[in-house]
């Protein structure tokens, strides 16, 4: 079989020598890899570097082997084209299809999906000239991947940094494997809870679950590449990397995953609620580490009630037609405890997987049956997450057209 022919725009950031580390999970992943630099980019990264990695020969301009027709050829024949870095001139001329070198000709012979992973200072994302060209793109079907918060250039901090190379793989993967359809969820907002939530007793020790937040996080992922902006509320998930473009909020407790998801719900087109929130809290809260007392029974722990967060935003919805979505982790019968679980909550959608010590805790694959309220019945097969987590998307969709 042919291997995806990917094409890797390269723009002239600083960003630039990241795009090395792209294009090595590139062809080391068995994708067909040609790099297409600017003129600008090539005063941060070297066509030597590009040629050698790639393993193809390196143009920047229309009028380099003419004979080949480049500026046409590239992108005709492309399976997707990625540019990282994007620079804001680079989203400006792709905006307004200009064509005067051969990465912007490529991006306009091309039938493939698109990404961007734009990358520049906090003020040239935010000028209105910027947001406007990626609203067009998006318009126009292009992923536009948000840019990171962190460190630029120099000693400044703020928005415009370009996400983790790793994680611009995960969406370049995922955008492949879906072909040539629209990012479905372009123009949507999701909210997704991940993770579970820890409840402290003492300062030293708490009340926790198993979740490992790894379908949360694939949920973000996918969402992400099929175009939706994405909040990842996210319990107690250090071990995991923020997803490229997802704006990640970290929360410890119940309560504070409660707060978190209301005021992304706020204007948010679905929920999705992969999280595993404790049911109870400790009543008490200790102040000083809890000591063993020689010869005595420990107290028994009393606990409270913590808010059913899935059944109060299915109740009060915050937008009309807004999708919720549950999950219902059960041990034994697992089938009619979810059934009971989607009529008692109200949601529109109720993901149901069986769970125990080696079932679905920590690993990458799931098993489910998604219950709709019309009474419908929707088996996921074991498999990756992420099928999970597109099936959770196809009928988060339908739902939202
Ligand atoms: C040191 C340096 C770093 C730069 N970093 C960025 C950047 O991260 N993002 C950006 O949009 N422009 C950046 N620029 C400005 C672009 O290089 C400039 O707009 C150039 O015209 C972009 O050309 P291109 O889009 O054809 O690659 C930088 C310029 C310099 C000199």
């Amino acid at each position: 079989m042919d291997k995806p022919k990917v094409v890797l725009g390269v723009s002239g950031g600083i960003a630039a020598y990241k795009a090395c580390e792209l294009l090595r999970r590139l062809t080391e992943s068995g994708h067909d890899v040609r790099v297409v630099p600017t003129a600008s980019a090539l005063h941060f990264v070297g066509a030597a570097t590009w040629s050698a990695l790639s393993g193809h020969p390196v143009a920047t301009e229309v009028w380099d082997d003419v004979h080949e027709v480049l500026h046409v050829r590239i992108g005709q024949h492309a399976d997707l084209v990625v540019v990282a870095p994007a620079t804001a001139d680079m989203l400006a001329k792709a905006a307004h299809g200009l064509a005067d070198d051969l990465l912007t000709n490529t991006l306009l012979t091309a039938r493939c999906p698109v990404v961007f992973a734009p990358a520049m200072h906090t003020e040239m994302w935010e000028h209105p000239a910027t947001q406007e060209n990626v609203a067009t793109l998006r318009r126009r079907g292009a992923v536009v991947i948000e840019p990171a918060v962190g460190r630029l250039t120099g000693v400044d901090t703020g928005k415009g940094r370009l996400p983790d190379p790793v994680e611009i793989f995960e969406v370049c993967r995922r955008v492949l494997a879906r072909g040539v359809r629209e990012p479905d969820l372009a123009g949507r907002h999701v909210v997704i809870s991940a993770g579970g939530t820890r409840e402290p007793l003492d300062p030293v020790r708490f009340l926790g679950n198993r979740s490992s937040g790894k379908q949360g996080y694939a949920l973000a992922r996918t969402a992400a590449a099929r175009g939706a902006r994405v909040t990842l509320v996210a319990a107690n998930t250090s071990g995991l990397a923020d997803p490229a473009g997802v704006d990640v909020v970290p929360v410890g407790t119940a309560v504070q995953l409660r707060e978190a998801v209301l005021k992304a719900a706020a204007d948010a087109d679905a929920v999705v609620m992969a999280a595993a929130v404790a049911d109870f809290r400790p009543a008490a809260y200790a102040p000083g580490k809890i000591k063993k007392k020689d010869d005595q029974d420990p107290d028994p722990i009393a606990l409270v009630r913590n808010p059913d967060i899935l059944a109060e935003i299915s109740a009060d919805r915050a937008r009309p037609g807004q999708v919720i979505v549950g999950f219902a982790a059960e041990t034994d019968d697992v089938l009619a405890n979810g059934r009971k679980k989607l009529a008692r909550k109200g949601c529109d959608l109720l993901v149901v997987n069986e769970v125990g010590e080696r079932k679905t805790f920590g690993s990458e694959e799931n098993e489910a049956v998604v219950l709709a309220a019309d009474g419908s019945e929707i088996p996921v097969p074991h498999g990756p997450k992420e099928a999970l987590a597109d099936t959770v998307w196809d009928l988060v969709a339908a739902r939202l057209s």
